[in-house]
């Protein structure tokens, strides 16, 4: 099937590198005009390169999702080279080192706290703003984690920002899904093969010993994830509204 967003602008954030990256191919190779939004310039411009040559279209907006006037900038900016602003997916994310709240710094909190649900806060607040004047309205779709449903697939950290999107999705779909213009759902992935195991900088013993205990991780690639984005984000999956999808090939089921 081709052009299953035909028409429709979408911002990835986190779109330099592993599912941000797969998702914003996919949804360009479907007809959608993407901005590629991450911290990473080399990132995102490799993708725009690759999304052309393969006859898509994309923009690419170097966004560190923390800062406000990066995110009010990304998005002046789809709306200004696209003209409107369909879908939002809040993919850019980082790990935590799997630390317990007993060892969590200050700084460790902080940050995983700023990138995995403060940048995603503020993109929805300044996309539904744009969306809600639509005619057409928006999709969102957060990419949370398995570890947003559980309890030690990452640190305190990782586990309490993840497990706060899964709630500010659900209040999204409640409030703007129900009685609004924008649907919003999120993706609970488990282990895929990206870059970001790179951001586990000095894992915690402990809270290795806890991930452990969940058994050996099944791994999934990122175009796996992307395939789950690409139908929520479409108008096939018009009558889900505050669904968290887990893609985890079967990781929590016992
Ligand atoms: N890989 C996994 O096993 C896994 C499992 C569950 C959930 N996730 C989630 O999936 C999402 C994507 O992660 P990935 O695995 O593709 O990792 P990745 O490291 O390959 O890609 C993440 C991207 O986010 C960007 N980024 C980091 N901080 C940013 C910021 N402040 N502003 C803008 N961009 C920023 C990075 O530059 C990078 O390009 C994350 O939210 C992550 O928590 C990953």
């Amino acid at each position: 099937m081709v052009d299953r967003l035909a028409g429709k602008v979408a911002i990835v954030t986190g779109a330099g590198s592993g599912m941000g990256k797969a998702i914003s191919q996919l949804f360009a190779k479907e007809g959608a005009k993407v901005v590629l939004a991450d911290i990473n310039a080399q990132g995102i411009e490799e993708v725009k390169q690759a999304i052309e040559q393969a006859g898509g279209q994309a923009a690419a907006k170097v966004t560190n999702v923390v800062k406000q006037e990066d995110v009010d900038g990304v998005i002046d900016f789809a709306t200004q080279t696209f003209g409107q602003l369909d879908i939002l997916v809040n993919n850019a994310g980082i790990m935590d080192n799997f630390t317990p709240v007993g060892n969590l710094t200050d700084a460790e909190y902080e940050r995983v706290m700023a990138i995995n649900l403060t940048g995603p806060v503020k993109l929805c607040r300044a996309a539904i703003q744009v969306m809600e004047k639509q005619e057409t309205g928006g999709v969102i779709i957060n990419n949370a984690s398995v570890g947003g449903l559980f309890g030690t697939r990452g640190g305190a950290a990782y586990t309490m920002a993840k497990h706060a999107l899964v709630g500010l999705t659900k209040n999204i779909a409640g409030t703007y899904g129900r009685f609004g213009k924008v649907r919003a759902n999120a993706i609970a992935p488990g282990g895929v093969a990206t870059n970001i195991q790179t951001t586990i900088t000095a894992p915690d013993p402990l809270g290795m010993q806890a991930l452990q205990a969940t058994g050996e991780t099944p791994i999934g690639q990122p175009g796996q994830i992307a395939n789950l984005a690409l139908f929520l984000a479409s108008d096939e999956a018009s009558f889900i509204n505050g669904d968290i999808v887990k893609a985890d090939g079967g990781w929590t089921v016992n």
